[in-house]
């Protein structure tokens, strides 16, 4: 059966995505105090290999920990939500179908708790 990775393109698309998703999120005032010291070209690589690994694509070797990445951060709900509403808005002008874009989203967003803080299970 096809993962939601290949069936949206796979690595091609995912930089796609990575590279616009954070064009959207540094211009957004809410967004821009939190990535104020994060290295984007780590954070990039990061995000690549994590959304291969969530949308069922290759598993690059890398450890990845949202839960460490984000504690202590300040993250709130409304935070959270634009984040996400940058992601859906990202996925459909690079061109995926809606109905995949609400797949990846809705499979991101099973992430949430990690990224709150709910939960110090690692990710
Ligand atoms: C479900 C939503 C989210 C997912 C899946 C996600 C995913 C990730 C991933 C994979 C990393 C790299 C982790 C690592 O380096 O080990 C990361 C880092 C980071 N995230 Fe998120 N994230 C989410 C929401 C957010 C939100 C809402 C914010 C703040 C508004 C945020 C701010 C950051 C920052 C600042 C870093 C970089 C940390 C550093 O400098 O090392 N994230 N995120």
């Amino acid at each position: 059966m096809q993962t939601l990775y290949e069936k949206i393109g796979g690595e091609e698309t995912i930089e796609k995505l990575i590279v616009a998703f954070y064009q959207y999120v540094l211009a957004d005032p809410l967004m821009i105090p939190f990535f104020e010291n994060t290295s984007m070209e780590k954070l990039r690589k990061m995000q690549k290999a994590f959304f291969s690994i969530a949308l069922g694509g290759p598993e690059p070797d890398i450890p990845i920990s949202l839960y460490e990445a984000h504690r202590g951060r300040g993250i709130e709900v409304r935070h959270l939500t634009r984040f996400t509403e940058h992601l859906m808005e990202t996925l459909l002008e690079i061109g995926v179908e809606e109905e995949d874009a609400k797949k990846v989203y809705e499979r991101i967003a099973t992430f949430s708790n990690e990224v709150l803080g709910e939960s110090s299970v690692d990710g």
